[in-house]
């Protein structure tokens, strides 16, 4: 019993960029970010209002946010850590933001350089300025399927952040395999615990592809009933504060396993693949996509 519909959250222009070492200019993320809305993604995560000298790639979010051609129906999302980073997005004219946690304290601590507590509790007046804005909020969860400090991280203390994460106000938590060390049966394992006490349409799967197993966790969610996905064009990106992590599973791969389960996403493969050739181009890179890849063959 999958899904018959699947949204794609498209996570290049912030998860993709944010670990690029190289200056990307305004005009490069305004571009990737149109060509996406332009194949169809109805979600795409622009940029992060965080320190700039914690991610310098993402410091020119807001200016993205203004040069970028708005289509209607689209969500265009930005990161938000705490009450400064909610106010710098409100005056660029962000919509919807996503606040970020972690399932383990070691990652909790490298990257927004406070324990999970802290951090739930920085989040609550983003939460109460956010719904006096009428602004949405997305949640995440880091490291669901392995720490890179701490190495295993147990399921319940994943739903024990995501109920945290719904209580305060996110209307959806997404589930970050941060490192890609998970496997399909753990993938299986987790959704089931943390489906327990939560709704899965409440519910995403975030899948870095480190270990090649993105796809086959996707496959594995959609048979817990997961049917929200975070990907990256390309498969462009990398957590900064994760060592050797490598970018999302690719939105064109994710892309063809759908189409060939005929599940409907309303995007454009050509036009995808297209973008992200383009952003390679950019970024002089190989293209992370083994779609994109076979096709341009
Ligand atoms: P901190 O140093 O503890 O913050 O950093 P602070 O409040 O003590 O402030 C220190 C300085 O930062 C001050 O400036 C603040 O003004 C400034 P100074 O006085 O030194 O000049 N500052 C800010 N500047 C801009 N925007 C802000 C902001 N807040 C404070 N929002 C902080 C705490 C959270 C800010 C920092 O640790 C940070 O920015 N971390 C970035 C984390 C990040 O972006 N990581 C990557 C995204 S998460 C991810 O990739 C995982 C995900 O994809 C899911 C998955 O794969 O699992 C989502
Ligand atoms: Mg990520």
């Amino acid at each position: 019993n999958l899904p018959q519909h699947v949204r794609l959250v498209e996570v290049g222009p912030r998860d993709g960029l944010q670990n690029e070492k190289q200056p990307i200019s305004v005009a490069d993320k305004v571009r990737l970010t149109d060509d996406l809305s332009a194949a169809g993604l109805s979600y795409i995560e622009v940029g992060s209002f965080v320190s700039p000298k914690w991610v310098p790639q993402m410091a020119g979010s807001a200016e993205v946010f203004a040069g970028i051609q708005y289509k209607p129906g689209v969500v265009y999302g930005a990161l938000t850590p705490n009450l400064k980073g909610f106010e710098a997005a409100v005056e660029a004219g962000v919509k919807e933001v996503a606040v970020f946690a972690a399932a383990s304290e070691a990652f909790s601590q490298r990257n927004i350089n406070c324990s999970i507590a802290e951090s739930l509790e920085r989040f609550i007046p983003v939460m109460e300025a956010a719904k006096s804005h009428g602004i949405t909020v997305r949640g995440y969860v880091s490291c669901v399927l392995g720490c890179p400090y701490e190495g295993e991280v147990a399921p319940e203390q994943v739903a024990a952040v995501a109920r945290e994460l719904l209580a305060m106000g996110c209307y959806e938590v997404s589930l970050g395999d941060t490192i890609g060390t998970g496997t399909a049966g753990k993938t299986r394992t987790l959704f089931e615990v943390v489906g327990r006490d939560i709704p899965r349409d409440k519910l995403a799967g975030h899948f870095h592809d480190t270990y090649g197993q993105a796809l086959a966790n996707i496959y594995a969610s959609l048979l817990e009933g997961i049917a929200v996905f975070d990907s990256s064009v390309a498969g462009l990106g990398g957590c900064p504060y994760a060592k050797g992590a490598t970018g999302n599973v690719a939105t064109e791969d994710v892309l063809y396993l759908l189409n060939g389960l005929g599940i409907a996403t309303g995007i454009d493969m050509d036009k995808l693949i297209a973008a992200g050739q383009r952003i390679c181009e950019v970024l002089g890179k190989p293209n992370g996509s083994r779609v994109a890849r076979a096709r341009q063959a």
